[in-house]
């Protein structure tokens, strides 16, 4: 199977970059392949422009970059999000990413009923966001909840993604950052272990 990892951070050196590699790593030791989108690197242009509405009215075909990031998360099993928390949410790169990218008539239809259908029923997602503040902070103020609300179920569910990991690495107490990368390569191992386990045949 094949994972689509999208890193929004503009530093190569960064903790959210070595999350990513780790990662993919992980990806990679179960024997799946990845393809790591690094939207900065790749100079992907977040700004929603009037083409954009044009396709979100159905009057226009998706501007060039957008359908080919929607052909990329098409070729994939798995889209992974891995970005720094700002401000309490995912960073304005990767917000446009999805603004442009999740767009109507590809993510979702909207029927002239009004009625939504949701076309990414087949695509699974894990988000991993790595935050600056503590976690008795994210409790307090139930950040981490309206991440999930916002980001798990506004976005993907919304699309019929279904998301399969949701993580906040933050430095706590007890957890130095530099255990991050672990955290990560565990996920990465186990992205592709519930569609092995419903696709293993069942044992005699
Ligand atoms: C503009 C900006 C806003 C930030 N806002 C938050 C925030 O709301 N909550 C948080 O936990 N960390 C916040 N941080 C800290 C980042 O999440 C921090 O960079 C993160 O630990 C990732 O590390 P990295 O930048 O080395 O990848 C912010 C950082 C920046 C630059």
């Amino acid at each position: 199977m094949h994972a689509l990892i999208v890193v929004a951070h503009p530093d190569p050196n960064s903790l959210t970059h070595s999350v990513a590699g780790h990662l993919a790593e992980g990806v990679a030791s179960s024997g799946h392949t990845f393809e790591i989108a690094d939207l900065a690197a790749e100079g992907f242009d977040p700004r929603f422009t009037a083409a954009d509405v044009a396709l979100f009215r159905r009057e226009a075909p998706p501007p060039g970059d957008v359908a080919a990031e929607q052909a990329r998360i098409d070729r994939a099993d798995a889209l992974v999000l891995a970005y720094p928390v700002y401000w309490w949410s995912m960073p304005g790169l990767l917000k446009g990413w999805i603004d442009r990218v999740f767009a109507n008539g590809w993510a979702y239809d909207e029927g002239s009923d009004g009625k939504i259908v949701k076309k990414l029923r087949h695509l699974q997602v894990h988000l991993v966001a790595i935050g600056g503040a503590d976690l008795r902070t994210y409790a307090r103020h139930g950040y981490f909840g309206a991440m999930r609300t916002q980001i798990d179920h506004g976005i993907f569910d919304y699309c019929g993604a279904r998301v399969g990991t949701s993580e906040l690495l933050v430095p706590a107490e007890t957890q130095d950052p530099r255990s991050h990368p672990d955290a990560a390569y565990a996920i990465g191992c186990n992205l592709f272990k519930a569609s092995e386990r419903r696709e293993a045949p069942e044992a005699a």
